[in-house]
């Protein structure tokens, strides 16, 4: 076994190097920061390799502010009262194994114990990018952004173009959320547009020093260069601006889950008028040691966000938003055809429309309830728009999405 990985090292070492420009040299060791040493590699259907690397090794720990950090390997509380050890998680816990997974999963089930699966950076996406800083972070106006109740002014957060169709609750403290999200493939027009659906978990004053939790899926050409639904989740503590960014493309989440890949294809997914397929999320902050842990479907507590990165919501969040947001770039002055969720109205209901159902909030008690007093926002309702509503089986749910360009979307 030893000499079988000598040789095959032996072999990597000496293929031949893609004939890369001086410049393409350079990236590819400053590519090195993404992409650590894997113990075991898997190639997904859709072209990406799922790197297995050592939890020390994760890309967080590169960073001086986390030197000292002794990661916490499960959270001390679960608000679903599921309390586990993460690497017991198939036999106890679970409540039954989740339909939904991702697509690199028909190669290979999960990574080693004591890996995690990390999505391998290629050079192409951070020449897409522009360069090494600017790859899963704030570029232009790449980043998701922020709906602000209060103000009427468009300020540094919402940023032009940026559509949005949520609901929301502000007004108290909340410590997570929780959603089912139905998932979709929506169609996206430009390269540089994107489509999402998510949970944002928001603290601060809406100013420069917005603090944000991000999770949900994604289509983004620029981030992944297909049109892909993946798993993604986002970070600030500076409204955006220095800190903060997707996946594990910088210090920040700390992931402890073997099986689940930030970033990765998510697998199947739901079609219209056919099968509907959902993911779970579920952001909580930890009562002891005040981290903010996620837990994705049924039962894979997936890693948490250090409580020092974050200023408010190292306390608790102000607001929590469900819902869908695309960029329009309005190409030839016209509104781009990218869609959001299903690409259809809330009003065509289940299997047409896409949905959040059973959202609810983490109370001051570390209990999951229903949110009371829902607001909804939308842009332009002619392109994309939201419809509450409640029944014994979804709780508090909502219909969202829209196919952009239509007679009354111009
Ligand atoms: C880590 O610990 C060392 C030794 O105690 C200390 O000098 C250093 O400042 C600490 N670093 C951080 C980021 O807390
Ligand atoms: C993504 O979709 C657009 C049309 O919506 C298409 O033009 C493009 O070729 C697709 N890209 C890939 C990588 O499949």
């Amino acid at each position: 076994m030893t000499w079988f990985l000598l040789l095959l090292l032996l072999l990597l070492l000496h293929q031949p190097v893609p004939s890369f420009s001086k410049n393409h040299r350079h990236l590819r060791k400053q590519m090195r920061h993404f992409n650590k040493p894997a113990i075991k590699s898997i190639k997904s259907p859709d072209g990406d390799i799922i790197d297995c690397i050592r939890i020390s090794h994760q890309p967080a720990f590169d960073h001086p502010l986390f030197q000292n950090h002794t990661i916490q390997m499960r959270p001390s509380y679960n608000p679903e009262g599921l309390l586990f050890d993460t690497n017991k998680l198939s036999s106890i816990g679970r409540k039954s194994r989740p339909m939904m997974s991702q697509l690199w999963h028909t190669k290979g089930k999960k990574c080693p114990q004591g890996t995690i699966p990390v999505r391998r950076t290629k050079v192409d996406d951070v020449l897409r990018a522009g360069s090494v800083k600017h790859y899963g972070k704030k570029k232009n106006n790449k980043h998701s952004t922020v709906f602000v109740p209060q103000s009427s002014e468009p300020d540094l957060i919402t940023q032009s173009g940026h559509q949005h169709a949520i609901a929301y609750v502000e007004g108290d403290k909340y410590y997570g959320a929780k959603a089912t999200i139905n998932v979709w493939e929506p169609q996206i027009q430009e390269t540089n547009e994107f489509s999402l659906s998510q949970i944002w978990i928001l603290g601060g004053s809406f100013a420069s020093d917005l603090n944000s939790i991000e999770a949900g899926w994604q289509v983004s050409p620029d981030l992944y260069g297909d049109n892909n639904t993946r798993l993604f989740t986002y970070w600030t503590s500076d409204a955006y601006q220095a800190t903060g960014c997707y996946n594990l493309l910088c210090s920040g989440f700390i992931q402890v889950n073997n099986e689940i890949a930030m970033g990765a294809s998510i697998s199947p997914i739901s079609s219209y008028h056919g099968s509907q397929y959902d993911i779970s999320i579920l952001i909580w902050k930890d009562p002891k040691e005040g981290d903010w842990w996620m837990q994705f479907g049924d039962g894979y507590v997936l890693g948490y966000w250090p409580a020092f990165l974050f200023s408010y919501l190292s306390d608790s969040a102000s607001m929590v938003e469900w819902g869908g947001e695309v960029v329009n770039t309005a190409e030839d002055g016209q509104h781009t055809t990218t869609h959001m969720g299903s690409g259809h109205f809330p009003n065509e209901g289940f299997k047409k429309a896409s949905y959040f159902r059973n959202i609810q909030i983490v109370d001051g008690s570390n209990n999951l309830r229903p949110p009371k007093e829902i607001g909804t926002f939308m842009e332009q309702s002619n392109c994309y728009n939201v419809q509450l509503g409640r029944n014994d089986d979804w709780g508090n749910y909502f219909y969202y999405g829209g196919p952009g360009r239509n007679p009354n979307c111009p």
